[in-house]
């Protein structure tokens, strides 16, 4: 048993999608969230920046006594988790390697797609997670970095956001994968959008399969939170920037309201 809550964190509001999971995978945990929404986008970044990023994160959850901490950004999963693997004591999950093996069980004609943002396609992360779990499936990436500002500025259901989905994935498609795997915690948020611009597509995320894996973790450690929470205490939301549509969408993904959930700290405070 152990009380503490699990850190996770994001460039922003993305992140959430896999919080949702976890609240309802495990659900006794208590969340400490933080959303660097203060230096979004991460996927145009340097690999450095990136990393000094979530180191900054990563101590910055430590510093609220977390239990475990869950990378729930693709791009800071490529570039950084083996390092803070290395550097911290506690243990970090990432969300590329869940991904690679909800798509790998996915696809039937052995071919999958990848979306995310430039940095995670760059570092080839899911093709090298994919082809290790089996080396005759072909991955197909491309990189999609308009997405995360459109997700960001809330147009999940805008027509503009169909136009650059099918600007970006026409060709992806027309290599003939069976799968697509969101590569991105932000793009569950255009999902329905993709799904029907590619109806016959199977859309894959790391949520679920990342919650998954951290129930797994924390069982074979036997780390469990017992005693059980209500929702506005089972989650604390830190942000480095206050945003309205933070709030709208995080509530859109998360089916709660979280306006007292939502807390500020300055970026000068955790670099
Ligand atoms: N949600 C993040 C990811 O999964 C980062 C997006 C960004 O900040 O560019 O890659």
């Amino acid at each position: 048993m152990n009380n503490k809550a699990i850190g996770v964190f994001d460039s922003g509001v993305g992140g959430l999608t896999v919080v949702r999971a976890l609240l309802e995978t495990l659900p006794n945990e208590e969340i400490v969230y933080f959303g660097d929404t203060a230096r979004v986008p991460y996927g145009t970044k340097s690999p450095s920046s990136i990393l000094q990023f979530a180191d900054e994160n990563t101590k910055f959850l430590i510093s609220k006594n977390v239990k475990l901490i869950v990378v729930a950004c693709n791009t800071a999963t490529a570039i950084a988790l083996p390092k803070l693997q290395a550097d911290y004591k506690v243990p970090v999950i990432g969300v590329i390697e869940p991904g690679a093996d909800k798509a790998a069980a996915s696809t039937i004609n052995k071919k999958i797609g990848v979306i995310g943002t430039v940095r995670t396609v760059k570092s080839g992360a899911y093709s090298t997670a994919i082809e290790k779990i089996d080396p005759s499936i072909s991955v197909f990436s491309t990189p999609c970095p308009l997405f995360v500002p459109l997700i960001e500025e809330n147009w999940v259901d805008h027509e503009v956001t169909s136009i650059v989905i099918r600007e970006y994935l026409d060709s992806l498609i027309g290599e003939g994968i069976d799968t697509l795997v969101l590569g991105c915690t932000h793009y569950p948020l255009i999902s329905e959008a993709i799904r029907k611009c590619y109806p016959g597509i199977k859309i894959v995320d790391s949520a679920v399969s990342t919650a998954l894996m951290v129930k797994k973790l924390l069982d074979k450690n036997d780390i469990n939170r017992v005693a059980e929470l209500t929702f506005s205490d089972r989650i604390s939301i830190y942000l480095s920037d206050f945003s309205e549509t933070f709030q709208e969408l995080g509530e859109r993904i998360l089916k709660q309201k979280i306006i007292d959930n939502l807390h500020k700290v300055d970026v000068q405070d955790i670099s």
